[in-house]
């Protein structure tokens, strides 16, 4: 067992002074110490402090998994790094500690999570050759883990479900204890051809030990071939599924990545297809997680990043040994039959500096940036972060904004690795925006939140200019 965490320690020690000096590395997000990160673990605030696990691969700046990193927080925006708390150690996990969720009962932690195991051999890991177990760990204090347990099986899951049930997300209600898991259903459409369908799968416990299978959602019509980390919780009094689906088709401004993530009301007689609404519309978002905070805030947290997207675009920091964060974290709230989300507002204890523009302009090269435009009127407005032709624009102008690593020719700016353009469009006309960018990720709120752009961008820190052009009340902030 220390064997796993000893090789973790000489890999961070190794790499250290050169992932410490790439100019890619964040002020307030959380990144791998070296390595990859994935999805964000286990969120929750435990006797005030926060806590973040993530999925983790010190040992491999492309991922492959291994351990949950971890990391605190008393502000969530300043984070320490911990040791990982957990490594693949036992034949239930020996191929992947897979994505889970915390559960803060009576001063103790539960985690839970997916113990992935891939057998050696000739398998599709679909219908064979997988072995998913969610198992249970509990802690004192965070960071000292129990032994792991066993909850659930492959003989615990529905017959027609393939090997694909992970990232257990646990909640307590009414005195119950539910856990939602993310499946992929065996099905076939009309001609007989495999069509397969993502859901979820709902568990019930009176103890946290026992469970049993309590619901299904599989639609009727397959939307997509399976839900990735899915989450269920109550925001201003309506049930909200956040999941993941993988396989929908691209429409001209929806689902414009890989993989989608978003969330559908569950109360609405509706079907979730149609209210399914996108967390983000820009170009590294998925497997967002939430937990309530000690003051009821719900927050959420993501990775900055989308799964097998090697082929469209790169993250630049691959050659300093390590590669993506997550996003900030976010305040929810129900607005006009959708949600909002806000940066959390501890965001506005950093010691926020107000800057000038001078003509226009601004070069920001190692410092972190907040700007503001309020009042955007019928001629749109635009911003360009970077320098000359390598740069990202957005554009706002009526009810649409438009996040361009294009030049004029239609050619990819070097600072997006790849990148080209992603559109959002607010329900009436855009009248506000917020752009944070912290080094190599720009989070751009929209009218308050009603629509997110999250999008990774490497310009070198002689790089970092700042363009803004258009009418609209401008506010620039600096740390
Ligand atoms: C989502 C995901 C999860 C899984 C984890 C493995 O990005 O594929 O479904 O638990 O990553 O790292």
């Amino acid at each position: 067992m220390e064997n796993g965490f000893q090789r973790e320690r000489e890999e961070r020690k190794k790499m250290e002074g050169t992932v410490k000096n790439c100019p890619f590395r964040t002020n307030y997000h959380i990144m791998p110490p070296v390595g990859w990160l994935n999805d964000p673990n286990g969120l929750c605030q435990f006797g005030g402090v926060f806590h973040v696990y993530f999925q983790y691969s010190p040992l491999n700046v492309h991922g492959g998994g291994g351990y949950w990193g971890h990391c605190t927080s008393r502000d969530l925006f300043h984070w320490t790094y911990e040791e990982p708390a957990l490594t693949t150690d036992i034949p239930e996990d020996r191929s992947g500690v897979y994505s889970g969720s915390a559960l803060i009962e009576d001063g103790r932690m539960y985690l839970f999570y997916t113990g992935n195991v891939k057998l050696p051999g000739d398998y599709d890991y679909v219908d064979a050759g997988r072995i998913s177990t969610q198992l249970m760990v509990e802690s004192g204090d965070g960071f000292h883990m129990s032994e792991k347990r066993k909850i659930l099986g492959m003989e615990d899951y529905p017959e027609h479900m393939t090997e694909h049930v992970r990232d257990p997300k646990v909640w307590k209600e009414n005195g119950r204890y539910y856990l939602v898991l993310g499946a992929r259903a065996r099905a076939w459409d009309s001609e007989g051809k495999r069509r397969d369908k993502g859901g979820v799968l709902i568990y019930v416990s009176d103890n946290k030990k026992d469970w049993s299978l309590c619901r299904e959602i599989v639609p009727e019509k397959a939307f997509g071939y399976m839900w990735e980390c899915p989450d269920i919780f109550v925001l201003d009094g309506k049930r909200v599924l956040s999941f993941c689906p993988q396989g929908l088709e691209r429409e001209k401004e929806r689902f414009q990545n890989l993989y989608q993530s978003g969330y559908s009301l569950m109360d609405k007689g509706k079907s979730l297809e149609e209210t399914f609404t996108e967390w983000d519309m820009g170009f590294d978002f998925y497997a967002p997680q939430t937990f309530e905070a000690e003051d009821g805030r719900r927050i959420l947290i993501a990775w900055a990043g989308v799964p097998d997207t090697e082929q469209t675009h790169r993250n630049l920091s691959v050659k300093n040994g390590w590669q993506h964060c997550l996003t900030f974290p976010g305040e929810l709230t129900f607005q006009d039959g959708r949600i909002f989300r806000r940066p959390a507002r501890e965001l506005e204890n950093l010691g926020w500096q107000k800057a000038e523009l001078e003509n226009g302009r601004y070069d920001w090269a190692g410092k972190t940036v907040r700007l503001t435009a309020e009042g955007i009127g019928e001629d749109g407005w635009t911003a360009r972060i970077g320098d000359g032709e390598n740069a990202l624009t957005v554009r706002v102008m009526g009810d649409r904004t438009e996040l361009s690593f294009l030049d004029e020719n239609g050619n990819p700016a070097k600072c997006g690795g790849g990148r080209g353009v992603r559109v959002g469009r607010t329900k009436g006309k855009t009248e506000q925006i917020q752009i944070l960018i912290d080094s190599s990720i720009a989070e751009i709120y929209v009218n308050g939140g009603e629509i997110v752009f999250t999008t990774r961008i490497y310009l070198e820190k002689e790089e970092r200019g700042l363009k803004v052009s258009g009418e609209g009340n401008c506010r620039l902030e600096v740390i």
